[in-house]
């Protein structure tokens, strides 16, 4: 079967939203940047490409990061199909380091290129047009997986929100920030086709504006009723018992449970602590890095001061201020209820519980 056939209706999408989707042979990625004012797709047909759409942030959010990568490695593959297998190995290795090197906090990312990579050495001295061709299924079943781990997620996560709950969101932990149906916006989704009434309170998330321009837009899509409030709002709806759960994504998790995800993060933790207000993190099992000892060894990307300066090249700072733009922070394990996986609910989560899971 020629590479161009292999449709993407090995991705199923659960939800209105598509992603990323492979057609004619290239892989499309729904431009988030856009969003909510366009809704657009463009058209990655190398590696290189598909690097610079994931640092531009067509696409973001650690799951749907990792799936896009796998692409770009099965791309980067499918036009050197023809090549000599000295040139498409060379080729290939150049295509790992560009796509490592777009972003470097979400570990999805790195995962889904060491499964990538795995299926290359254990290919041995197979013909580039056969590896080309396992490589694309290996991208889709990156994508398929992907989407069947937020669904086991949902259904786990589902039980912990109680009907009629006022649910806190920050950033997009959406469809949009994986293959499909989401991490946290998916265990709110479940809960929902449960039956359950839930209301979402999300938060502007500055500097790029996930919460206000993907979440809200997600949601509406779905028809979930949400509320926009801006970053500094959430310690006062807090205050006056508003919110009855906080639960949001993460984009790397230490061997000890601490959390890397949005900037902004944390502090959430910190005030739904003091009020006593369950706080919990849904994420794939392809976001803990058991490598690392903590979350003080998780490399925190740092993105250009104009972000903070402004927005959509409207800068309302003072022209050349200093800023500082570090885009994600960590959460202690301590500070986190539960996390919920695929594999089931991990309650008040450290080392011990994190390594048992990963033996599971
Ligand atoms: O900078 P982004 O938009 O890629 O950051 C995304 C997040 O922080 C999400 O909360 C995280 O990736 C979890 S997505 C299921």
């Amino acid at each position: 079967m020629k590479l161009e056939q292999r449709e993407s209706s090995l991705i199923p999408h659960p939800s209105a939203v598509e992603t990323l989707r492979w057609r004619a042979g290239r892989l499309e990625l729904l431009d988030q940047r856009l969003l909510p004012a366009r809704v657009e797709h463009v058209a990655c047909g190398t590696a290189r490409e598909v690097a610079l759409a994931i640092r531009d942030m067509v696409v973001r959010g650690a799951p749907a990061i990792g799936c896009t990568a796998a692409y770009g490695v099965a791309l980067e593959a499918a036009r050197m199909r023809d090549a000599s297998p000295a040139v498409f190995s060379s080729g290939l290795e150049r295509a790992f380091e560009a796509l490592a090197a777009a972003r470097p906090t979400a570990v999805n990312l790195f995962w889904a290129l060491e499964r990538m990579r795995a299926l290359v050495k254990a290919a041995g001295q197979a013909r580039p047009a056969d590896l080309a061709a396992r490589l694309l299924d290996e991208a889709h079943r990156i994508a398929s997986e992907d989407v069947a781990a937020n669904r086991a997620m949902g259904a786990h996560g589902a039980a912990l929100i109680a009907d009629g709950a006022r649910v806190f969101t920050h950033c997009n932990a959406g469809a949009l920030a994986t293959a499909g149906h989401g991490t946290a916006l998916g265990v709110i989704r479940s809960a929902v086709a449960a039956g359950k009434h839930l209301s979402v309170i999300v938060d502007e998330t500055r500097p790029f504006l996930q919460g206000a321009r993907l979440t809200a837009w997600e949601l509406g899509q779905d028809g979930i009723p949400v509320t926009l409030i801006t970053d500094n709002m959430s310690g006062h709806l807090m205050s006056r018992g508003e919110i009855d759960a906080v639960i949001v994504g993460a984009d790397r998790i230490a061997a000890n449970g601490d959390v890397a995800n949005k900037i902004g993060t944390y502090m959430i933790a910190v005030l739904a602590r003091r009020h006593r207000i369950p706080f919990y993190v849904a994420a794939p099992l392809s976001s803990i890095d058991s490598s690392l000892a903590s979350g003080e060894a998780i490399p925190i990307e740092e993105r250009g001061a104009s972000e903070v300066r402004g927005y959509g090249g409207l800068e309302w700072a003072p022209a050349g201020v200093a800023a500082r733009n570090p885009v994600f922070d960590v959460t202690p394990a301590d500070l986190v209820t539960a996390l919920i996986t695929e594999k089931g609910v991990v309650r008040e989560p450290d080392r011990g519980k994190i390594a048992a899971l990963l033996r599971q």
